[in-house]
């Protein structure tokens, strides 16, 4: 490697025009801005330790964990929002991983009374009410009906709940970071309803957690009948324990607090339940102090990854990847516009191809930065033509005191050193 970038605007301009602007820009970063370094790097020019002796052997690790490089890519929780560890809530490290998959080990977890251990022998699906035959499976019962596999989003009502009134947490695992996403395996639970026969006044179910809090929850039966499955699978494998092991539901593109985990009864009814989860919880305080109910979809959101708060840019400047996350409870995403100027001039962004509908999205837009601050943002477009709102227009229709269904325009404030803070235009 001879040349050096003599002119960083054209960085990108061609494929070999930024293939070699990236080669040339890490060089920047690692020599300081004065090319290619000159002395011998012993990392290429001598066999290092690893390739002296044996590694591990297969029998090392049964079960593979992350290497002890990557032990900061964790579940991290807010003090303050953690009062009480048995009823409490962390937050996926969004800002750390790539791709759309959240593995289980580091998806976050929102408990009302604490993860129980329930095995699948002692497993039990009761479905009654309104229907011609009450049920009761067994988990061998369960995987003998006809399954499928998907991949959905989970994401909390709560999700950017601090950020109502003001940029609060530093970071987008702690602002964002109540979602992930997961490849399920489950029975279509129309499959089990139809098993048990609803009856013509069975309108709505009552889904319910083995759990203390047992976390009820009203579903109209349109929903139930749609495409909720009722899963034994998370990304190939058993539930974690944590995310309802060994069977939760999924109710796609719904908040996920309908997801109910050790799901241990399904009634059918005429009306909804009036629970305590959708009465004096996940309804939507609005502008004028009145509480909007049913309000299930999670609405078409994004937010930057990285850089981000926890995410510096730390390679000076030149090529700089930004990427993020998008998605929609009413469907895929079309469209994600990313703007460094606080949202004078917006740019597309490329979406990477999406697995199944109302699953997250990840998208890349490949900048040249000049080193100079941005208001970075993002902003999501889905399949019905929504637009993610900003934090103002969002606010003029609920006010400053909700707590669920926040899906503004995320800002990081990208400072001229790489760091960013959470902070709010107007
Ligand atoms: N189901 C039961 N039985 N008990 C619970 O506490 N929490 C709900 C939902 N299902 C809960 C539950 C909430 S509020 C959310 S956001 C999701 O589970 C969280 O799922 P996760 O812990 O797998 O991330
Ligand atoms: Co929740």
């Amino acid at each position: 490697m001879t040349e050096k970038p003599t002119d960083t605007a054209d960085f990108g301009t061609t494929r070999r025009g930024f293939l070699r602007a990236s080669v040339a820009g890490s060089a920047l970063a690692v020599t300081g801005g004065a090319g290619m370094a000159q002395t011998p790097d012993p990392l290429i020019t001598t066999v290092q330790p690893w390739a002296q002796s044996f590694g591990d052997g297969v029998d090392a690790t049964p079960y593979g964990l992350p290497i002890r490089f990557e032990t900061d890519v964790v579940r991290r929780n807010v003090p303050w929002l953690t009062a009480d560890v048995t009823s409490s809530i962390n937050f996926t490290p969004i800002h750390a991983l790539d791709g759309t998959i959240t593995p289980q080990g580091c998806g976050f977890e929102r408990h009302h009374s604490g993860a129980i251990e329930l095995s699948k022998d002692d497993y039990r699906l009761m479905i009654n009410g309104l229907v011609d035959t009450p049920l009761v499976f067994t988990y061998a019962d369960l995987e003998r009906f006809p399954r499928e596999s998907r991949v959905h989003f989970l994401e909390c009502a709560a999700n950017t709940g601090m950020e109502w009134a003001g940029a609060q947490l530093n970071g987008s695992q702690f602002t964002h970071g109540m979602i992930h996403n997961m490849e399920y395996t489950g029975i279509p639970l129309r499959l089990l309803l139809e098993e048990a026969g609803v009856q013509p006044e069975g309108k709505w179910i009552l889904v319910e957690g083995a759990d203390a809090s047992s976390n009820g929850r009203s579903i109209p039966m349109e929903k139930a009948l749609d495409d909720c499955l009722v899963a034994f699978k998370a990304n190939g494998e058993a539930l974690r324990k944590e995310h309802g092991y060994p069977v939760r539901l999924v109710v796609p593109g719904w908040e996920g607090n309908m997801w109910v985990k050790w799901l241990r009864r399904i009634e059918v009814g005429d009306q909804p339940w009036e629970t305590r989860e959708e009465t004096s919880k996940y309804t939507d305080t609005m502008a004028d102090g009145s509480a909007r109910k049913w309000t299930w979809v999670m609405d078409a959101k994004s937010v930057v990854t990285s850089p981000s708060p926890q995410m510096p840019i730390k390679h000076g400047t030149g090529p700089l990847v930004i990427t993020g996350l998008a998605w929609s409870g009413r469907g895929s995403i079309t469209r994600v516009d990313v703007t460094v100027d606080g949202g004078k001039t917006w740019h597309e962004a490329r979406l990477a191809p999406q697995a199944s509908d109302k699953a997250l999205h990840r998208f890349y837009f490949d900048h040249v930065w000049d080193g100079s601050e941005m208001l970075l943002q993002s902003r999501a477009t889905d399949s019905t033509g929504y637009v993610q709102p900003t934090k103002a227009a969002l606010r003029a229709i609920r006010g400053l005191n909700s707590v669920y269904h926040n899906n503004c325009i995320q800002t990081w404030w990208v400072k001229s050193n790489g760091e960013a803070e959470n902070v709010e235009i107007s």
